[in-house]
């Protein structure tokens, strides 16, 4: 028997980088030597004392059980200190922090916490897919704030009308932003936060990549700004800063009543992360910045050649100033589909079409570079011979 999907899985296209990765499948099983530049998936392995901290926790019994609750005294205590050792943050490790199974995770799960059906929330276009599926899931409404190249690819929030505003709950916020890599500053964090009070919304800022930097200018975090945690939580990974994709581990941190409404929900739902998969998150957190500094050098490096080697082809960009994303025009007038279904076809390289972000993106396609230093200059090489 056949059965249907729900209305509210009909209304969401085929999760992009799902697609994505089918697509690289069938190239590779014809045969292609595929260079995949589409999800943002570090190459680079899990540092080696955070394997062993895996391993450690794996050989004892006693963390073979449900992990439950909001993560372990330890590793939110961890998370805490880490965040006053990066921004200057104070948390209360006891309820302004809970681990997550991967910050996708929480950003999937707040909004069935915070909104009901009906409410509308505000979300970046193009942005992260997992905010509109969120909101979806909960029975809210999406509302999309264009990122443009006349904005800066910053939202325009006066643009956002009152009628919209007085059924708006929660605002998503992305910096470094992915896809378009773009910092928001203290400044626009501070006009988000007066905004969010004048308007009674919760703010959401997913922070996912702020380790990932360039230039030796570090992205700043939404809490930093005086009232924030009034309104506000921030999402974090462990995914991209320390090469974890693959262990699911994040959290989120902030305002305790909005922390409360994701970890219920979740104790709802999941039985919370594999205690060893936190003690991993620990050593993590707590290891010397020299750790992400020489990751941060290896990302750097391949910025630079891929800035260089992509500004040769004339193409249209912002050089990142974080995260690991080239957010590019489509360089013929071609649609973001068709562009990249040709540079599948003609290069052998996966690249993501921007309207996958939202329909703002249409136009525009997005490249990572999580592939080493020679197989970024055989990508250039063989975008040189696109006609
Ligand atoms: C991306 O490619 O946008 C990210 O890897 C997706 C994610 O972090 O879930």
């Amino acid at each position: 028997m056949d059965f249907q999907q729900s209305d509210r899985m009909k209304k969401l296209p085929p999760y992009l980088f799902i697609e994505m990765d089918r697509k690289k499948k069938a190239a590779i099983e014809k045969g292609v030597d595929i260079i995949s530049l589409a999800i943002g998936d570090p190459d680079l392995a899990t540092p080696d004392f955070i394997v062993e901290a895996l391993y450690k926790g794996a050989k004892d019994k006693a963390n073979h059980q449900y992990p439950l609750g909001p993560g372990l005294p330890k590793f939110r205590e961890a998370v805490a200190k880490w965040y006053q050792h990066r921004f200057g943050v104070t948390l209360d490790p006891k309820d302004e922090v809970v681990a997550l199974i991967g910050s996708k995770e929480g950003i999937g799960h707040l909004p069935i916490g915070v909104l009901n059906p009906g409410d509308v929330c505000l979300m970046p276009s193009p942005g992260y897919p997992v905010y509109h599926a969120g909101t979806l899931f909960a029975g809210a409404e999406s509302y999309f704030m264009p990122l443009t190249e006349k904005n800066g690819f910053l939202p325009d929030l006066d643009a956002i009308s009152a009628d919209v505003l007085k059924r708006a709950k929660l605002i998503w916020t992305n910096s470094p932003n992915n896809p378009t890599s773009v910092l928001m500053d203290k400044a626009f964090y501070t006009k988000v936060v007066a905004f969010a009070q004048k308007n009674n919304l919760i703010v959401a800022n997913d922070a996912a990549y702020t380790e990932l930097y360039y230039d030796g200018k570090k992205p700043v975090s939404f809490l930093e700004v005086p009232g924030a945690k009034e309104i506000g939580v921030e999402f974090h990974s462990l995914s991209k800063t320390f090469n974890m994709t693959g262990w699911r581990v994040g959290f989120a941190v902030g305002n305790k009543s909005i922390i409360k409404a994701l970890a219920d929900v979740k104790g709802n739902l999941d039985s919370g992360v594999f205690n060893p998969i936190q003690y991993a998150g620990i050593a993590a957190l707590e290891a010397p910045d020299s750790v992400s500094e020489n990751i941060r050098k290896i990302y750097q490096e391949r910025r630079d050649l891929f800035a260089a080697g992509l500004k040769k082809l004339g193409w249209q960009f912002q050089i990142p100033q974080a995260a690991f994303y080239f957010w590019i025009k489509v360089p013929n007038g071609m649609s973001s589909a068709d562009w990249c279904g040709k540079v599948l076809e003609e290069a052998g390289i996966v690249v993501t079409p921007g309207n996958g972000f939202g329909a703002e993106g249409e136009g525009y396609f997005r490249m990572t570079i999580t592939v080493d230093k020679a197989r970024l200059e055989e990508a250039l090489q063989r975008l040189a011979k696109l006609k």
